[in-house]
């Protein structure tokens, strides 16, 4: 691929505890993550590439009856945790998102981390889709076909009523929150209203018309942001030892290409260069996180999830953004301006006000944010010290 081409949009899926996130991402991956894992709760963020032909196939005659374009190659997912304790993971994919889906449990409507992933949304100017999970727990409620335009006028008047009264409470829901919403298929213009797609990402029902929203959606407002670049640009999801390979780190580029061979300049409180030794590739639809076997490849194109191994990785944070390039001088640059982005992020003053503590930028920026309008007294990455609370 040049520069210049459509890169695949990065979809993050975000929600409260349970509503559904894994278990969306397995239907679309035909694969079963969710039963892998502890407690069936996410606790770290993953990739998954999806090929445009997947989707053509899931949702092709919704894609033919709503005339959209597919010159996207894909879309890569982003799988989040939606329990509690998981903010900083939650940001970290809202973060690098082009569009985000936002499920919510039509049986349980929004819940405190709905709320938190809308605040997250709407601060960092994300556009989303609401995906109504769970469907087909409405008493009666019976598959009818897989798309939902198609099923839903085929229920009985009772399981119709049912479901229009539960829809009805969380649009109003949501409206009291500031997001004005609809059904997608009620709506006349897309930058006016979010759109609504009732979903069961346990019989797939509804899973067409998500995946032919979020691609006509790419296609019609996001063409111009998914042209890529010669620079990469990327995130660390993951700091972790592979058998044979030592400290590597899972990451997702967002621009760009990586080659082996590659300078990789991390950012973080400690900026540093390192040199790529090898580049691992999950196959398509699989999940980065439970994938136990990656192909070694010389060069990665932006959208993609990656493991990459190099020396000195152990020094790199889950957070930290990454920029590589063949030449040592821009590779010295790079660092340069990971440095300057370090230190403007800083703050330091002789005032009383707020202490504020990260992990990385990223989050620390997203506090920053949270609380505009304070005095701060100091910002940085970091621990909490017991010299800092001292003070405080
Ligand atoms: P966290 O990652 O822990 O935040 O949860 P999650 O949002 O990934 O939810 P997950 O996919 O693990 O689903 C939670 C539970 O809900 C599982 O038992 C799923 O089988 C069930 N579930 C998810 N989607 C549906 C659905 O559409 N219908 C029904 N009936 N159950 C569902
Ligand atoms: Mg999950």
């Amino acid at each position: 691929m040049d520069s210049g081409a459509i890169r695949s949009p990065i979809i993050t899926v975000l929600a409260h505890v349970d509503h559904g996130k894994t278990t969306l991402l397995d239907t679309i991956r035909k694969s079963t993550v969710t039963k892998g894992e502890a407690g069936g709760i996410t606790q770290i963020i993953s990739t998954t590439k999806v090929p445009i032909d997947i989707i053509r196939s899931i949702s092709g005659p919704l894609i033919d009856k709503f005339k959209i374009k597919t010159d996207i190659p894909g879309l890569l997912f982003i799988d989040t945790p939606g329990h509690a304790a998981f903010t900083t993971m939650r940001q970290r994919g809202g973060s690098i998102a082009d569009i985000a889906i936002l499920l919510i449990d039509i049986n349980e409507g929004p819940k405190p981390q709905t709320h938190e992933c809308m605040e997250i949304l709407q601060h960092i100017k994300t556009p989303f889709i609401i995906a109504l999970n769970k469907i087909d727990k409405i008493p009666g409620w019976e598959k009818r076909g897989n798309s939902f335009i198609d099923s839903f006028p085929q229920q009985s008047v009772d399981v119709q009523g049912e479901f229009e009264k539960k829809f009805y409470e969380i649009v109003q829901a949501l409206e009291m929150c500031g997001v004005s919403s609809d059904r997608y298929d009620r709506i006349k213009d897309f930058t006016k209203k979010v759109s609504i797609v009732p979903i069961s990402a346990f019989t797939g029902e509804g899973v067409p018309d998500l995946l032919m929203m979020i691609s006509g959606l790419s296609e019609r407002f996001l063409k111009g942001q998914l042209i890529t670049s010669e620079q990469s640009d990327g995130l660390v999801l993951e700091v972790k030892e592979t058998v044979g390979l030592g400290t590597t780190i899972d990451a997702v580029i967002s621009d760009g290409y990586v080659r082996k061979n590659d300078y990789l300049v991390v950012g973080g409180k400690n900026p540093f260069v390192t040199k790529i030794r090898a580049l691992l590739e999950p196959s398509e639809l699989t999940d980065i996180r439970s994938e136990k076997s990656f192909s070694s490849v010389d060069e990665i194109t932006a959208a993609a999830g990656v493991r990459i191994a190099a020396p000195g990785l152990e020094e790199a944070v889950a957070g930290n953004r990454i920029k590589t390039t063949s030449d040592k001088v821009e590779a010295d640059k790079l660092l340069e301006e990971f440095t300057q982005e370090q230190k403007e992020a800083e703050i330091e003053k002789d005032e009383e006000g707020l202490v504020l503590r990260a992990d990385t930028i990223g989050s620390l920026e997203a506090l920053e944010k949270v609380f505009e309008g304070y005095p701060v007294r100091s910002a940085a990455v970091g621990n909490i010290k017991k010299e800092t609370v001292m003070e405080t």
